[in-house]
């Protein structure tokens, strides 16, 4: 979760305002009379709902359990903070940590569970605070929405009062998610009424954007004109990443910690949320090379084989669970506001040394992205501008990484200006 120090900000490269008529530009009044009064009633202001992406959430847990993987690891304890404690990830505590926080594939019954005595739950549901901060002491590396929220406080918006989070469990992808869809259309409304009628705007970072458009996909047109003003997507993961490749091959060192990919790989991998993330096959060719090897190249119409080679086929079975979600690219229909960074090497292809790629640590080759998501998926939500009858604004941000972006001056200015938009 932690922010790199790589990007250097560049600033504002392009700027697309596909929909120029949903004008933020006062010039268009052409009136010689003065103007009138303005009006006696204070202006309606957007409530927002913050949707955190994959790790931007709290999770707690607490132990019953009659196994540990090592005589350090506590077997009971009552509920405490598991996501993200950084003083839990060090040698030997991150073995306790993985155990406690990895998931079990059914593939009888398609689901995941936690490791029998590990209860989880995701605290703070409507809570900002959740997702201004993943670590609760408030650890500046757990740092997430707070600047956009200080923003928002600026502009006189008051917390839990028109400032939300919609925390869930990230491990998880959509299809073992359904209650956060239902919990989430509950808050909109809720949201809606205690705030004078006023039409809510999601803020989504990374995988809550595509968490965001599957709960507007399912909703009718007429309650989406009704209770939802617009999304602000930043850095949206639309179309999966490369980067899952990775994580299932190699695994993940977070940017962050001075851990081994190898050591967090043991547990990043049992994540549907992972699989769903995969690259889409709307957006990859199936020719197109995920993986080099001296005999055989491994395609994305291949990935069934990429995925019995590393021998995990239980990704495999995640993935054909996620995949519908995939290959819906239905446009969300609200106002859509598209940030994100570019211009950043991003992993899109695996070389391996050998043949046998089970136990090879593979070379990264890169290509252009933000850092974590690959510029063909930030970029994709301007596919619906064709398609879709609400506007949709983009902008990419020149070295602007896949976190930073959450406290990038000139985003913090962008959300500035739309949220004074009534
Ligand atoms: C812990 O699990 C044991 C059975 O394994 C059970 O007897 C006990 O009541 C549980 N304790 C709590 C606090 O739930
Ligand atoms: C709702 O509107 C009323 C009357 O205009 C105003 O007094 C009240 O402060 C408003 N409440 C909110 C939550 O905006
Ligand atoms: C593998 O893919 C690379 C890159 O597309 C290509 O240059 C190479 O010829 C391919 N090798 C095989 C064995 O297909």
């Amino acid at each position: 979760m932690r922010l790199r120090h790589s990007g250097i900000l560049l600033g504002l490269l392009v700027a697309t305002f596909l929909a120029p008529a949903e004008c933020f530009w006062p010039w268009h009044t052409t009136s010689t009379t003065p103007p009138p009064p303005p009006p006696p009633s204070e202006p309606k202001i957007s409530p927002v709902i913050f949707v955190p992406g994959d790790g931007g959430s709290q999770l707690n847990a607490r132990l019953n359990k009659t196994n540990s993987p090592y005589f350090v690891c506590e077997k009971t304890h009552d509920w405490y903070n598991l996501w993200l404690d950084l003083e839990q990830l060090v040698i030997p505590m991150v073995y306790c940590w993985i155990d406690n926080v990895k998931l079990y594939y059914d593939k009888a019954t398609r689901t995941t569970h936690n490791t029998p005595g590990v209860e989880t739950n995701i605290p703070g549901w409507g809570d900002p605070e959740v997702v201004e901060w993943i670590d609760p002491t408030r650890n500046s590396a757990g740092a997430y929405f707070k600047d956009i929220a200080n923003v928002l406080v600026d502009l006189g918006y008051v917390r839990k009062m028109n400032i939300h989070g919609a925390p869930y469990d990230f491990r998880k992808a959509p299809n073992e998610n359904k209650q956060f869809f239902i919990d989430l259309k509950q808050l909109v409304e809720d949201t809606y009424e205690a705030n004078n009628q006023s039409a809510v705007t999601f803020i989504s970072h990374s995988m809550g954007s595509p968490m965001t458009l599957i709960f507007l996909q399912e909703q009718t047109l007429a309650w989406k004109n009704k209770y939802v003003r617009r999304q602000i997507s930043l850095a949206g993961a639309w179309a999966g990443s490369f980067k899952a490749v990775k994580v299932f091959a190699m695994g993940d060192d977070l940017d962050s910690f001075a851990l081994s990919a190898k050591i967090l790989k043991a547990e990043q991998i049992t994540h549907p949320s992972t699989a769903w993330l995969l690259p889409s096959p709307l957006f990859w060719k199936p020719s197109e090379v995920l993986a080099t090897t001296p005999t055989r190249n491994y395609t994305m119409a291949q990935l069934k084989e990429f995925f019995n080679d590393i021998d995990y086929m239980t990704g495999w079975e995640m993935r054909k669970d996620t995949l519908r979600y995939s290959k819906n690219f239905n446009p969300p229909d609200v106002e859509l506001h598209c940030l994100y960074g570019d211009g950043i090497d991003t992993v899109e292809r695996l070389q391996y040394k050998k043949s046998a790629i089970a136990d090879e640590t593979p070379k990264l080759i890169m290509g252009l992205g933000d850092g974590t998501v690959n510029q063909r998926s930030l970029r994709a939500c301007q596919y619906w501008s064709g398609y879709s009858s609400a506007p949709v604004s983009t902008l990419a941000l020149q070295g602007v990484d896949h976190m930073k972006i959450l406290s990038n001056g000139d985003v913090l200015k962008y959300v500035r200006t739309v949220m004074q938009q009534p």
